[in-house]
């Protein structure tokens, strides 16, 4: 059975874009799923000097080890000031430090969703142009607006935007 990890880009603990991306999850079909949450690999801050000296985080490399251990990623950023969250952004840092092909061509759901009218789309936009340079495989993508109107128990209410979602998801399901 393939295996695919779902995280958000966020330390919140009641993050929507954890609650998005493990609705997305439920819509892939016969796949293994591990929920990652970004408060369970505390990092400290990325410096050349730590890196020096103490090498790689011990929580850094757990990540990478799931992210190796996955056929397939989805990932829902947060965004704050059009940007990553910077614990999403520390991550990232590091891992990029472990391995420059951080990704590993893994398969690729990339979504963001806010409360706003934009949906995330900037860091939607910024991870899209940036991934593929550290071998992601960004396959499919989506942005869901005003999350408190269209999200609601659990999953998206309204219905263009849910069928919307489930043809990104069938192109990540095919290429998994
Ligand atoms: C410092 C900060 C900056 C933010 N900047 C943006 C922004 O640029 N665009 C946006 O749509 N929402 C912005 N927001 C609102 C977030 O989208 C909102 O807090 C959302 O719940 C974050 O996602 P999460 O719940 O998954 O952490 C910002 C929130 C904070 C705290």
């Amino acid at each position: 059975m393939k295996h695919i990890i779902t995280f958000a880009g966020s330390n919140s603990e009641n993050s929507i874009n954890k609650q998005l991306a493990i609705y997305a999850s439920t819509l892939v079909d016969e796949v293994k799923v591990t929920i990652l949450d970004l408060n369970d690999f505390e990092l400290p801050i990325f410096s050349k000097q730590l890196e020096e000296k103490e090498g790689y985080p011990e929580n850094a490399v757990k990540f990478m080890d799931q992210m190796k251990n996955a056929d397939g990623i989805i990932l829902s950023l947060a965004e704050y000031n059009g940007a990553y969250t910077s614990v999403f952004k520390n991550l990232f840092d590091w891992m990029s430090r472990i391995e420059q092909k951080t990704f590993m061509s893994k398969s690729m759901l990339l979504m963001a969703t806010s409360p706003g009218t934009r949906g995330g789309q900037s860091v939607l936009q910024m991870a899209a142009d940036r991934f593929p340079r550290h071998d992601a495989h960004i396959v499919a993508k989506f942005s869901l607006p005003s999350f408190n109107d269209n999200f609601s128990d659990g999953k998206i209410i309204n219905q263009e935007l849910n069928e919307a979602l489930l043809k990104e998801v069938k192109q990540f399901q095919e290429s998994l």
